[in-house]
Parts: C-alpha cells; sequence; structure tokens
C-alpha cells in the first residue's frame, strides 16, 4: 500500500542513489527486531528443485545484493529465495557512474555496473552474520581485469570459498558488462568452464560432505543453434539448472525512449516476451533433464504464471520488484 508513495520518492533521485539510500535502511533492519516493519507474511508454497526445497517460488534475481548486505530484510519481504551476487574473487569499482537509467514509459532498467562489489570474502563474511534459513543462491563471475582465458579460475576461486555457504551456486556468463564474459557461453569455452566447474564441485563435495548444485546463467541474446548447444552442454556436464534470463542488448522494444541509447543490459517489461521464449525452447530440448529458474521482466501474477507455462519451476524477480515493490511478492506468492 504505501510503496508507491516510497517510489515517488526514490524515482525523484538518481537510480544509483535511491538504491544506496535503500540499502543503508535495509541494513539498519536486517536481522534486527525492526525487521518486522517489512515483514509480509506469506503462505508455504514449497517447491523441490535441484535436490533442495524451497519456500516458494519466487526468488530476488541476482544483482540487487551483490554483497549479500541485507539478506534478511529481503527474506522478511516473503522471498521464497534469494541470490545474491555476481560476486568476484577480488574486490573492484565497476564501470564509471552514471551507470544505471531507468526507462520509466516501458518499466524497463539499462544497467552497466560491471560486477561492483565487494569481492568474495567480504560477501561470505555478510553471509555468515545472517539468519536467513531459506535457500541463499550465491551467484560468481570473474573479474574485469582477469584476461577470459583465465577466466575460468575466478570461478574456481569463488567457488571454493561460497561452496559451504550456499544453498546452489549460480555460474554468470551472461553479464553484457563484462567484455569478454558472454564469450563463455559457447563451444569450447562453455565446455571446459563446465568441465573445470564439475571437477571442483565433486572435490567440494567430498572436502565439505554436500551437494551445492550448480547453475548456469544464460543470456536472451542467442540464436536458436546457441540455445540448442548450450542445452546439450548442460545436459553433457550434469548441471543442474539454468538461469533464463539475465539483460539483453536488444533495444526494438524501448526505441524512442529516454535513455534507450545508453550502453549496458536492459530488463524489466521489456525483456519479458524473449527471456519466456527462450525459456520455452529451453524446456523443448532439456525435457524436464534440468530444471529452469526464469526470470526476466516479471511484473505480475500473469506474467510469473506465464513464465512457469513455459517450463520454469522457479521464477525470480528484479525489475519489477524495483517498480512494484513487496507488494508485488506478495501477489505472486500468495496466488502462484
Ligand atoms: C541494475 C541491475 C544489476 C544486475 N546485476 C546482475 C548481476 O550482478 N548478476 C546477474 O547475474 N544478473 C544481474 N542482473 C540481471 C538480473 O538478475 C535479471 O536477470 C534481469 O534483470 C532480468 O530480470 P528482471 O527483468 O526481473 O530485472 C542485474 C539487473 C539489473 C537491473
Amino acid at each position: 500500500m504505501y510503496y508507491p508513495i516510497v517510489r515517488k520518492a526514490l524515482f525523484q533521485l538518481d537510480p544509483e542513489r535511491a538504491h544506496e539510500l535503500t540499502f543503508q535502511q535495509l541494513r539498519r533492519l536486517s536481522g534486527t527486531p525492526f525487521n518486522a516493519i517489512i515483514r509480509q507474511k506469506l503462505p508455504n508454497k514449497p517447491v523441490k528443485c535441484m535436490g533442495l526445497t524451497f519456500k516458494n517460488p519466487l526468488g530476488l534475481a541476482a544483482g540487487l545484493d551483490k554483497n549479500g548486505e541485507c539478506i534478511d530484510a529481503f527474506a522478511a519481504m516473503g522471498f521464497g529465495f534469494i541470490e545474491i551476487g555476481t560476486v568476484t574473487p577480488r574486490p573492484q569499482a565497476g564501470n564509471d557512474k552514471p551507470r544505471m537509467f531507468r526507462i520509466v514509459e516501458a518499466e524497463g532498467i539499462i544497467n552497466r555496473m560491471g560486477f561492483n562489489n565487494l569481492g568474495v570474502d567480504h560477501l561470505v563474511e555478510n553471509v555468515k552474520k545472517a539468519h536467513f534459513d531459506g535457500i541463499l543462491g550465491i551467484n560468481i563471475g570473474k573479474n574485469k581485469d582477469t584476461p577470459v582465458e583465465q577466466g575460468k579460475d575466478d570461478y574456481l576461486i569463488c567457488m571454493e570459498k561460497v561452496y559451504p555457504w550456499a544453498g546452489y551456486i549460480a555460474i554468470n556468463i551472461s553479464s553484457p558488462n563484462t567484455p569478454g564474459l558472454r564469450t563463455l557461453q559457447y563451444g569450447e569455452a562453455l565446455d571446459e568452464l563446465l568441465d573445470a566447474i564439475k571437477i571442483k564441485q565433486k572435490e567440494l563435495e567430498k572436502k565439505h560432505h554436500k551437494y551445492v548444485p550448480v547453475a548456469v546463467k544464460i543470456a536472451p541474446d542467442l540464436s536458436e543453434e546457441e540455445l540448442i548447444q548450450i542445452a546439450e552442454s548442460l545436459l553433457r556436464h550434469n548441471i543442474d539448472g539454468v538461469i533464463a534470463t539475465n539483460t539483453t542488448l536488444d533495444r526494438s522494444l524501448v526505441a524512442g525512449l529516454k535513455h534507450c541509447d545508453e550502453a549496458g543490459g536492459l530488463s524489466g517489461r521489456p525483456v519479458q516476451l524473449r527471456s519466456t521464449e527462450v525459456i520455452r525452447r529451453l524446456a523443448q530440448e532439456l525435457q524436464g533433464r534440468i530444471p529452469i529458474i526464469g526470470v526476466g521482466g516479471i511484473d505480475s501474477l500473469v506474467s510469473a504464471r506465464e513464465k512457469i507455462a513455459a517450463g520454469a519451476t522457479l521464477v525470480q524477480i528484479y525489475s519489477g520488484f524495483i517498480y512494484k515493490g513487496p507488494p508485488l511478492i506478495k501477489e505472486i506468492v500468495s496466488q502462484l
């Protein structure tokens, strides 16, 4: 009820400033009894996926809480699972500001943050302090200054550090804002990366006596042939899940609108249909052998249902949450 007022105030500010102010407040509440202010009591709707039980099928998508600073605050709002990150081995500042733009008329966002984060060690310390007892996904990536040919090493360093603390690990090879990152989605580069990740997962399973599933996050900007090749590679390597999709480079649905020509990835309503199409095509290829986490433009119960009808087992939101706030969590979780 109150979110439209909060949003009106926040939307007066530069998007990143609004994010910082909101996080300042949420950090204060997170894990304290004052969490009650933002708590939403929602029905339990357990879903099994990747061998785990999720409280409900709606998660927070990666990128909003990159350092895992407000896990308990987002949990209190009713998310069934929370994906933090993308985190890299070493802290990095990300791209120059401004680097996040609202396309209000289209309920979209363009961002070129560039994995600004405080590094994996800092994230792990925050996770240790959190009280959240649901499934925590930890999304990992590579540092900008690590050459893409050595990118694999960055994923392995992060895996090693987050493994004991993660419900699942998300491998982000689809951000458009780290030069060369998306090339890891194709051919030999993908096979090599997935080989190394599966070997590391086995080693860590033995060491920690627990199996942590690994999901790969893909872009919406793939040809049908590329999508089929990725699906085959995921199957060959027994990957546990696939997250579809990240942001798009396509601007056709926002042409002419303010900020539409800013560089970066576009999210929110303009990516909704494309991401649903990717999920549908992926589901055809995977035939239920690998579960899909659907993300991209979910802004209502209807659009969440569309992702599930297309083949997703779980769904996530980011931009819809910025535009609609906690009431969107309630709408989706209580009625899905
Ligand atoms: C400002 C911003 C930052 C993001 N950062 C990340 C990130 O660090 N890692 C990642 O995997 N996805 C990131 N994403 C992508 C989202 O997780 C999601 O896949 C995408 O925005 C589509 O969902 P949406 O339309 O609900 O926002 C980011 C999105 C936005 C808007």
